[in-house]
């Protein structure tokens, strides 16, 4: 992972970068990195805060051998890539919340924005998006998202040298990669299970087809969620198909 690096001053965005790079051809464990990104997006359409100097902004080209269904896998997989990280660069407890928020002390530290094109139902390359909120100050943030948002100066009173969390951000994508190739999910799902800010909650499912609470009891052996609905029913969630918020 990260043999072949491309680093911008300033991009539109690194998903964006690295998905045109994937379709060009870029090997797995291709980098993009920016300083700052002039378009950052976050999920649902969302924009991301992308400004200089504060936030770590890379997005990682992954080449999969498997079949698109099996794609979330790899979201979870980059969120306990950035828990582990976050846990041994700044000896802060990451939970993550499923599938793709890496959080500090309660709040949103870390999200995730994964991009798939698939071909027959074949990966043909997964972009992981990261952001990781190093520098802000609570300021920083607008004002409707100071509840949730956080930086790891914020937390820790520290400040962080983007690259030494990129590095380690990239050993722990890579080995926890070379495992899941080899071995399977288990230890995803598991690393997962363990470092959970979401089982034991209740949380608000939003669908398509509406909005309904239950509680979150735990994660199958492939990294779905299980949730238990108001009548005592237990069910799986898959991720991308839901968003899941706090009660
Ligand atoms: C989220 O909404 O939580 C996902 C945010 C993902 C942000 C990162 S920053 C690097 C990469 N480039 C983007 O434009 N988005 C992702």
């Amino acid at each position: 992972m990260g043999q072949a690096i491309q680093v911008y001053d300033s991009c539109d965005s690194t998903n964006l970068r690295a998905k045109e790079w994937a379709a060009q051809g870029a090997p797995n464990g291709a980098l993009v990195l920016a300083e700052t990104q002039t378009a950052g997006r976050g999920r649902l359409g969302r924009g991301w805060n992308s400004a200089k100097g504060q936030g770590l902004f890379m997005s990682v080209v992954l080449r999969p051998p498997f079949e698109a269904q099996r794609a979330p896998i790899l979201t979870m997989l980059s969120a306990a890539a950035v828990s582990a990280a976050l846990e041994e660069v700044c000896k802060v407890q990451a939970p993550i919340k499923w599938p793709n928020d890496v959080i500090v002390n309660g709040k949103k530290v870390c999200g995730i924005l994964a991009e798939m094109s698939a071909d027959m139902d074949n990966v043909q390359w997964v972009v992981m998006g990261i952001g990781i909120n190093v520098a802000q100050g609570i300021e920083d943030f607008p004002e409707e998202i100071r509840d949730k948002a956080t930086s790891l100066l914020i937390e820790t009173g520290r400040s962080f040298q983007r690259c030494a969390l990129a590095g380690a951000v990239m050993r722990q994508l890579e080995q926890r990669y070379d495992q899941l190739m080899t071995a399977g999910v288990g230890a995803v799902v598991d690393y997962c299970r363990r470092h959970s800010a979401t089982l034991g909650q209740e949380v608000l499912l939003v669908t398509r087809e509406g909005k309904y609470k239950a509680r979150a009891v735990d994660l199958a052996e492939d990294g779905e969620l299980i949730v238990e609905n108001e009548q005592g029913q237990r069910e799986k969630v898959v991720s991308g198909e839901v968003s899941v918020r706090g009660i």
